[in-house]
């Protein structure tokens, strides 16, 4: 299943709104690190790029955006739009992210360190590194 969102609960009093985000509570990985990505320009396209192991949770905590996620056989669109939403991103799947708005705050939540080396930045990679995973699994 490539699209896999979870639905978060606030809690909620007079004064205003809360989402906590805890390890097995709503978040199925040990969390290592906390990125968000913001300002970003209109038009442009962010992501592109699949990781060999990292699992992310995303949520669009203000704004809005579109994810594309591609596991090298099909292609789907998520729209991100709000901070009750957060979509689980398992490792080795493509994503680009789309018609981000300009006031978007993306926020990230991963289960490991940043490492350059696991990523993939190639879509054409991505595809040989598919097959090849296809025919070691046959
Ligand atoms: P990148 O993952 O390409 O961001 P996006 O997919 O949102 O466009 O990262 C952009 C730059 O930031 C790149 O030079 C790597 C760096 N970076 C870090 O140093 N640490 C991090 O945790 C992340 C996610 C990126």
């Amino acid at each position: 299943m490539l699209v896999n969102m979870i639905q978060l609960q606030s809690h909620g009093d007079d004064r205003g709104l809360l989402i906590s985000l805890e390890r097995d509570k709503n978040i199925p990985f040990n969390i290592k690190r906390v990125y968000y990505s913001f300002g970003t320009q209109d038009g442009f396209v962010r992501g592109l790029h699949a990781h060999h192991r990292l699992k992310q949770m995303v949520i669009a905590v203000k704004g809005s955006c579109r994810f594309v996620l591609d596991d090298g056989n099909e292609r789907v669109d998520v729209v991100l739009n709000s901070p009750y939403q957060a979509l689980y991103i398992d490792s080795f799947l493509w994503r680009e992210i789309h018609d981000i708005s300009e006031d978007c705050v993306c926020m990230v939540l991963a289960d490991n360190i940043y490492d350059e080396s696991d990523y993939i930045r190639n879509y054409d990679d991505f595809l040989a590194e598919v097959k090849k995973r296809k025919s070691l699994s046959a």
